[in-house]
């Protein structure tokens, strides 16, 4: 699939139809996630992955119902976590860039963007979703202290073709000078 039209069809699905997902493919999508750029390539992204029926089920519970729902039959959840101290930070692990610790998201960001784009290009839809009981699902995965999670993206074949939601005119986000 061209660059383009990966960039430009992929969108953010709430209907799914169940499709089981094997290992492999959260493999390669986690391998995009790792190609993405990041902050001294410190490579703070990481990652957990539920497959099984009875890993999704749990995930789901740490869903609010509306995110709960409009993931229903996916066949994977990836949740991100960014590992702290590191992005944006000097080698005495302060952080020092003008974000504060504001990269260590922008890292995460990056490595999503390339997970869902590849996901995309090879036939599965995603939706990335920041609202989830972090202390149910940090307990669940058993997240170290030093990461937080980010979000969860719920991945699986699409149940639905959504229309891809207005962006704002170019000229009215741009500044050339
Ligand atoms: C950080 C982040 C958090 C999001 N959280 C949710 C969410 O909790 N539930 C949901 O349905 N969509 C969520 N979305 C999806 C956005 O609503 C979606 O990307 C946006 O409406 C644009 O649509 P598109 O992805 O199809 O281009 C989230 C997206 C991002 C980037």
């Amino acid at each position: 699939m061209e660059i383009k039209e990966c960039i430009k069809g992929r969108r953010s699905v709430r209907k799914y139809a169940y499709e089981k997902i094997e290992r492999e493919v959260i493999e390669t999508m986690v391998k995009a996630g790792q190609y993405a750029p990041s902050w001294k390539n410190s490579q703070t992204p990481r990652y957990y992955a539920a497959i099984t029926e009875e890993g999704i089920e749990a995930v789901r519970t740490c869903l609010p119902d509306f995110n709960a729902e409009r993931t229903e039959g996916v066949g994977a959840y990836i949740i991100t976590t960014a590992k702290k101290g590191r992005s944006g930070c000097n080698s005495n692990g302060e952080y020092f860039s003008h974000l504060g610790n504001g990269y260590e998201c922008f890292d995460n960001g990056l490595a999503v963007e390339n997970m869902i784009l590849y996901a995309h290009s090879i036939g599965y839809s995603t939706l990335i979703m920041g609202l989830f009981d972090e202390p149910s699902l940090r307990q669940l995965l058993d997240v170290p202290s030093d990461e937080d999670i980010v979000v969860v993206i719920a991945v699986g074949k699409r149940d639905i073709d959504p229309q891809r939601p207005e962006r704002k005119a170019t000229e009215s986000v741009l500044k050339i000078f």
